[in-house]
């Protein structure tokens, strides 16, 4: 596994040429799976539902989305709004940059982690399909047991106020459906990271979100119905989310709805069940 190397201070990106392999002390600096181990324990401690109660006492709890880049204020796009408020310009301008114009970036939302991607859907979805154009692609869900679930471009004619297909932006839960650590955003360098992208959900590499511990990709633009449980009752829920496209974790990440406030990023409290299999 290779870090995403960290620009020099004078961009000079010959001086990064050293080992770049991922060390213990790496791990828990670069992992956001690891630097958010307090979250993370704080979590599992108080359970979701308290998590969830508005930290201001008012109804429908805190719906802004912050930037969330503890540990890697020097290298992510976002390291220096750490705890500001996420804007969809930001993400505009960083996808800019990239050659498929797609940017993401870590956050938390109601002391919940999250991963905010920006995929340029309303620009390529009257084009053909093709490698390096983006979009967001409604398909067929499996569960666990390669049992069909359903197809989410039916799941949103009954639930259209989950996800806006003709927006450019979708936030995923990011809690891994393995074992809960958190996936990020092109934390490491490989190819399932590489600033590129295929159709069809597949695990053949490009702008994929990993988990670090076990190297888990998730495809942000593959949308789904997908089924998960609750890992202490046992309680099962089916949910509309992005699509695992490889590694251990069994099925995708559920999606938290975006509400825009103007330019500014919140979401959306009301599909909260679909959230606790961590717990
Ligand atoms: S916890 Fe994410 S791959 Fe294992």
């Amino acid at each position: 596994m290779k870090l995403r190397p960290a620009p020099s201070p004078d961009g000079d990106k010959s001086s990064l040429t050293g080992d770049m392999s991922l060390n213990r002390r790496q791990f828990l600096r670069y992992g956001f799976n690891a630097a958010s181990g307090v979250l993370a324990a704080t979590l599992g401690a108080l359970g979701f539902a308290a998590i969830l109660l508005p930290p201001s006492g008012g109804e429908g709890g805190d719906k802004s989305v912050l930037y969330w880049a503890k540990g890697r204020e020097d290298e992510a796009w976002y390291g220096t709004k750490h705890l500001q408020p996420m804007m969809k310009s930001d993400f505009e301008a960083e996808a800019a940059k990239s050659n498929v114009g797609m940017s993401g970036a870590q956050g938390v939302w109601n002391g919940l982690p999250v991963i905010v991607n920006y995929v340029p859907h309303s620009q390529n979805s009257s084009k053909p399909i093709a490698d390096n154009s983006p979009r967001f692609q409604e398909m067929a869900g499996y569960d666990i047991g390669k049992n069909y679930v359903g197809h989410a471009t039916e799941y949103l004619l009954g639930n259209p106020d989950i996800f806006d297909p003709s927006g450019n932006l979708v936030m995923s839960f990011a809690r891994c459906t393995h074992l809960c650590c958190i996936p990020g955003w092109q934390l490491v360098s490989n190819s399932f990271t590489d600033d590129n992208w295929t159709p069809g959900g597949g695990d053949d590499g490009g702008s994929k979100m990993f988990c670090i511990c076990h190297s888990s990709r998730f495809d942000p633009t593959a949308i789904e119905v997908n089924r998960n449980a609750n890992r202490s009752t046992g309680a099962s829920f089916e949910y509309l989310g992005i699509r695992r496209a490889g590694g251990p974790a069994p099925v995708g990440l559920p999606i938290i709805p975006i509400i825009m406030n103007g330019d500014t990023i919140e979401a959306s409290s009301d599909y909260t069940g679909w959230l606790t299999y961590c717990d």
